[in-house]
């Protein structure tokens, strides 16, 4: 096959939901479709099992598990399908955001009974922020739950998306009788029968017909042909260039642990997905169908052996083909690289491979050279753009609990901070060190790596911090950045790539300080547009 048809075949998504939703329910029953796993339970769940939200033992668990569901690759209908990890607990919404940066498209899972949830909406805030193609799955429909339109308009209003639905449920929970499918007219009758792989289709080409009433009875009939009609007239047609670029959201009804309503939105999903996009990096537009190769790495993850300090860097594929043994530039530190046992993955196994292709991730091994973010090219000088860092919500001094031990703590935090665990600041005016998280739990599962990983031990010191926000002066000669220099001392730090940092202790002195200092922008991502370019 040549470059170009490997290309058009593939589609590389992330499936986003707040936890509980449905999202590994989902996965799974997607790779039943892909004949790649055999059974329902045998994705693993990688979610933190309710009330161990402390519990570090469960993240390391948690960790475990997720190497083998971070990427899951299945073939349909001819189609290569990349689905990556992305964890729905909100303490991991960092590595989440960075796997967002690999993905072409992403199949939002809602709760028919929960709506909109807190993590849904920020997910989705990331991929509108970027334009990423999304089709909404509404879950769930064996259960009661909100209203079919009262849960679109939701769906519009939180999540800011301007939506059409492709499938309508007839009825619900007690009395759900199946969904009709716009996409390809025809109606699927439930039947709650989890172990059936094909639902029963039956084509209604024409809603008016008495056959309808037949099937379903007359006032469900009656019912859903109110709805369509209802469907017609508010809501925007399908267009796949609007869903493209992401300025339309087709949305899809079913139950997945039913496996209900699923097949529906796979095949949709085969037909409208984006293949493998192209990808900007800082010098020019990198397109996949280029004959060299080029990659970046979104996700680094920590060898479960603490003896051996080996490490998975997860790199998708932009342009050209990925070969085995091949030399390669890592661009940031000018190092030539070749791969020996580079993993590709598919459903739950990992596999040596000689070649990839764009839109596929492999996993390379690596002893501490990458960082989230590097890429890797064939020679060619150019660094992907767009892996941003936003502000942890906690923040800790770190100190050095032993004092003969200090070498490898700063080795492991160094590590743990390219793995991209949590985030790393050094205060200006003593160098003191400073540990941001996304969530509290991370502050122990440094801690515990520390010790068992390199041998280093260390004690937090609490800090009050509100947010971190990069500092993006207008004119860095000015003299109002001078004295916003002075006058905040304090509270400024640099990040692990040596930019300024301004420490807001409170969501009032960043107001404050904004206004103080217009010609200053604080910005609460690390990746932007400089004000001075
Ligand atoms: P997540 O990955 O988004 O966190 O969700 P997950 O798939 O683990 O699903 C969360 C719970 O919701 C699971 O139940 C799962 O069985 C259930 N679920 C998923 N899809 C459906 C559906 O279509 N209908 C109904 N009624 N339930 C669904 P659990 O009791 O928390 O876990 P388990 O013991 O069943 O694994």
């Amino acid at each position: 096959m040549s470059l170009q048809q490997e290309i058009d075949r593939r589609k590389t998504f992330g499936i986003i939901s707040h936890p509980d939703a449905g999202k590994t329910t989902l996965t799974e029953k997607l790779l039943l479709f892909g004949g790649a796993i055999q059974e329902a339970g045998a994705v693993k769940s990688n979610k933190i099992k309710k009330g161990a939200t402390s519990d570090f033992m469960e993240i390391e668990r948690q960790r475990g598990i997720s190497v083998a569901t971070s990427v899951l690759a299945f073939e349909y209908e001819g189609i290569k399908i990349n689905i990556l990890d992305t964890p729905g607990h909100k303490d991991f919404a960092e590595d989440t955001f960075r796997t967002l940066t690999a993905v072409d498209s992403v199949i939002v899972v809602i709760d028919v009974a929960k709506g909109v949830e807190e993590q849904t909406e920020k997910l989705v805030e990331v991929c509108r922020m970027r334009n990423i193609p999304m089709i909404v799955f509404i879950n769930k429909l064996d259960r009661e739950g909100k209203d079919a339109f009262e849960l679109l308009d939701e769906v519009e209003q939180k999540l800011k998306l301007r939506v059409t639905p492709l499938s309508f449920p007839i009825g619900m929970g007690y009395d759900f009788k199946g969904i009709y499918n716009l996409w390809e007219k025809n109606i699927n009758l439930f039947s709650g029968d989890s172990r059936k792989n094909i639902e029963e289709t039956i084509e209604i080409e024409d809603i008016a017909s008495a056959d309808l009433d037949q099937l379903i009875g007359s006032e469900p009939a009656q019912t859903i042909r109110e709805e369509l009609e209802l469907i017609d007239q508010v809501y925007p047609k399908f267009n796949r260039e609007e869903y493209l670029t992401g300025d339309l959201q087709p949305v899809f009804f079913g139950s997945a642990l039913n496996n209900f309503g699923v097949r529906e939105l796979l095949d949709c999903f085969i037909e409208i997905a984006p293949k493998p996009q192209p990808k900007s990096s800082d010098t020019r537009l990198v397109k996949p169908e280029e004959n060299e190769f080029s990659g970046f790495v979104f996700k680094i993850h920590a060898n479960m052996d603490p003896k051996h300090r080996d490490r998975l860097a997860f790199v998708k594929i932009v342009s050209g083909i990925f070969k085995r043994n091949t030399n390669y530039v890592h661009v940031r530190n000018k190092k030539k690289m070749k791969f020996s046992s580079p993993n590709a993955f598919f459903a739950e196994k990992k596999q040596i491979v000689d070649t990839s292709y764009p839109g596929d991730i492999v996993g390379l091994h690596d002893t501490g050279s990458f960082k989230i973010g590097d890429t890797l090219t064939q020679g060619e000088q150019m660094q992907y753009k767009g892996i941003p860092s936003f502000s942890p919500e906690f923040f800790k001094y770190i100190n050095n609990a032993d004092p003969l031990k200090s070498k490898q703590l700063e080795k492991g935090i160094d590590q743990l901070m390219d793995e991209g665990v949590a985030q790393l600041f050094t205060l200006e005016l003593n160098g003191r060190k400073v540990i941001g998280t996304v969530g509290a739990l991370q502050f122990e599962v440094i801690q515990y790596r520390l010790e068992h990983e390199y041998g280093a031990s260390c004690r937090y010191e609490n800090l009050n911090v509100h947010k971190a926000c990069w500092v993006d002066p207008l004119d860095d000669k000015s003299d109002e950045f001078k004295d916003f220099k002075r006058v905040k001392s304090k509270f400024l730090a640099k990040d692990k790539r040596g930019q300024l940092v301004f420490f807001a202790d409170s969501a009032f002195t960043l107001q404050m300080t904004q206004s103080k200092y217009p010609s200053i922008k604080l910005h609460l991502v690390s990746e932007f547009e400089t004000q001075a370019n």
